[in-house]
């Protein structure tokens, strides 16, 4: 179900001191899933190995139009064909001219000739190359013509001047990708997402919480934009960067998570409740620190408000989708809550175990729903959260359908 799994990319590396970058490009989008080829111009390889691009691709680097041997193996008519997409990272303000004007004097220039497949460029140059007329003219041409420009972005450059012309970093031009590649399924659907911990203070300077990093609810966000939703994220206190083009509203305890999701739910399409949500706060917090001058205490808790549940008891709810977190029973609890809480899908992980559930890069989902269930097993978080993103999209499209 990883749609970018078995994709094929064509990674063309032009000369620029970005270069040094595709290395760790090539990693992760092989971590993806994606097949990676890899095709240098001369001047590339003046700025990085194409041993080191062999090393990560696990494909031999082509850097050679009349190059016998490679023709033999897969022409470069052949491997224009193969791709899904060539994507050029960085891309120099020569070859975007080169580009422009249907040059064929290189093996990457013939390529993106001889192909039926998307192009997109990541420009990777110094600011004043990349303000210059010429080249953002170029720019407008390629742009007209469909060719997609992943960046650039602004900051210090190599040359030690500070501009536009730096390329995306290997994480971002993922995601653009992954933008690119996916199918918009989602165009025109709402979704809110609650990720990561609340906390319920006791003193000034103690809390109740727990152990979720945001990862899994982060992941699924992501995941979600790239189906083409428009998303809205209501996060717990997390160390995470937000993912990019999604709306983010940060909350502290499950009172202001709950305020905040009936704030955003009236025009939501799906809910996905991903937190981990303090079941029990303090009856009281103290205004000054707690001082231990007691051998033991006693803390007095309440039952904090059940978002999920109080979503599901509007009068038209979105189709909502809850968590099971258990540390044993999983399957009984998960069904459980699917009815309780009447929920349209529920995603059950075990939690307590060594490398998966909370606070780890990977996890191992159980989703159940009214008259089915599908396992999803151990990989990372965001692999799981693309997996589990196309389920919810196909229940809710069957469900809206009914
Ligand atoms: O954040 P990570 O480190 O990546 O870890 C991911 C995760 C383990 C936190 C995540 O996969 C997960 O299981 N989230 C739900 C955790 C949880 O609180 O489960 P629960 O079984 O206690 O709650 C059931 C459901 O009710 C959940 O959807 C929860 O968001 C919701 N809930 C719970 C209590 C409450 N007061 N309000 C709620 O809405």
């Amino acid at each position: 179900m990883n749609l970018l799994a078995n994709q094929k990319v064509i990674l063309g590396i032009t000369g620029s001191i970005a270069a040094y970058k595709s290395a760790d490009l090539v990693r992760r989008l092989r971590e993806q899933g994606i097949i990676v080829r890899v095709v240098m111009t001369m001047a590339a390889t003046q700025f990085i190995t194409p041993l080191t691009l062999q090393a990560v691709s696990g494909n031999r680097v082509h850097t050679d139009l009349l190059d016998v041997e490679t023709e033999m193996a897969m022409g470069h008519i052949e491997l224009a064909r193969w791709a899904d997409l060539i994507l050029i990272a960085p891309a120099s303000a020569d070859f975007l001219a080169k580009l422009t004007y249907g040059h064929a004097d290189d093996l990457l220039s013939t390529l993106c000739l001889a192909t039926a497949a998307p192009i997109a460029v990541a420009p990777a140059m110094n600011q004043q190359m990349w303000q210059a007329f010429i080249t953002q003219e170029n720019c407008k041409k390629l742009q007209q013509r469909g060719i997609h420009f992943f960046g650039p972005a602004t900051g210090a450059q190599a040359c030690g001047e500070v501009g536009s012309g730096r390329m995306l970093e290997p994480f971002e031009l993922v995601h653009q990708i992954e933008n690119l590649l996916t199918p918009k399924k989602l165009q025109g659907i709402k979704v809110l997402l609650t990720a990561g911990p609340t906390r319920e203070d006791l003193d000034p300077v103690r809390f109740l919480s727990n152990r979720s990093s945001g990862r899994m609810g982060y992941a699924i966000a992501a995941a979600a934009q790239a189906l083409g939703a428009e998303v809205t994220l209501i996060t717990g206190p997390v160390a995470l960067s937000p993912p990019l083009h999604v709306s983010i509203f940060s909350v502290y305890s499950a009172q202001d998570m709950l305020t905040s999701v009936l704030a955003h739910i009236e025009t939501t399409d799906i809910f996905i409740a991903t937190a981990a949500v303090a079941d029990y706060r303090p009856v009281k917090m103290e205004t000054q620190k707690i001082k231990k001058n007691q051998e033991s205490m006693i803390l007095q808790l309440e039952k904090n408000p059940d978002i999920l549940a109080q979503v599901t008891q509007l009068t038209n709810p979105p189709f909502t989708v809850g968590f099971a977190a258990e540390t044993h029973q999983l399957i009984d609890y998960a069904k459980d809550k699917l009815k309780r809480k009447n929920l349209d899908m529920i995603a059950a992980n075990q939690v307590g175990i060594e490398g998966s559930g909370f606070d780890s890069e990977d996890n191992a989902l159980h989703v159940f729903w009214q008259d089915g269930d599908m396992v999803f097993p151990r990989c990372s978080k965001k692999q799981l959260a693309r997996q589990l993103m196309l389920l919810i999209t196909e229940r809710y499209f069957e469900n809206t359908a009914q």
